[in-house]
């Protein structure tokens, strides 16, 4: 069993679409071992607990960021973690955190990187007039919303659509697309080429 340790800051959508994937088989040989907040009110924690799953509330408020990471990195170390999944966790990682799991993080970003990193990717699209958006799931580097990507899913951008409808319409997308990713990176049937992620049978 690989074990998964997911942090996150908000209501955690991503989180329960990767439990959910788990129950039902389609994340294979995978396990949550830890969900991980800096924020102690953030609804995924809640949401964790009532699955019966290991829940710690790590808070950042005030702390600088070498220290909380490092708390963070040890409570991940405690519960075994193989693959760390950033699931609207609202912090960027120190080096250290990063240096900890070499490729090894995962985060997924509502846009198609490197369009649009940063906040409100679903509101930058818009405004800048695309015509297509979605979302990416890539490795943490670290930079910013920057690493070598896993997976994107693309959605496209209706006249009508504002930044609700587009980002529900991303949303649907990243909890397909999330699992579907973690199932690569646990498979091990891929392997980085560069900033290419690709399958070990397809390679030239
Ligand atoms: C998602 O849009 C994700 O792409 C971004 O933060 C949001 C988290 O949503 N990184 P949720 O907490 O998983 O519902």
């Amino acid at each position: 069993m690989q074990r998964l340790g997911i942090l996150l800051s908000g209501r955690g959508s991503n989180f329960l679409a990767i439990a959910e994937a788990i129950r039902t088989g389609r994340l294979a040989g995978a396990e949550i071992a830890v969900v991980v907040s800096n924020l102690p009110a953030a609804a995924g924690i809640e949401a964790a607990r009532g699955l019966d799953l290991p829940a710690v509330a790590i808070p950042s408020a005030g702390r600088k960021r070498a220290e909380h990471d490092a708390e963070v990195v040890a409570s991940l170390r405690r519960h075994r973690v193989d693959l760390v999944c950033l699931a609207g966790y609202m912090r960027i990682l120190s080096p250290e955190f990063v240096r900890a799991f070499p490729n090894r993080i995962l985060n997924i970003h509502p846009s198609l990187l490197p369009a649009f990193p940063g906040l409100d990717a679903q509101s930058q699209a818009l405004e800048y007039g695309a015509k297509v958006a979605g979302c990416t799931v890539h490795f943490v580097d670290e930079e910013m919303d920057h690493g070598a990507i896993v997976l994107q899913s693309v959605v496209p951008v209706l006249d009508e659509d504002s930044v609700e409808t587009l980002s529900a319409r991303i949303l649907e997308q990243e909890h397909i697309a999330y699992p579907e990713a973690i199932a690569r990176v646990l498979s091990g049937e891929f392997h980085l080429s560069g900033r290419r992620y690709i399958h070990r049978g397809r390679q030239t």
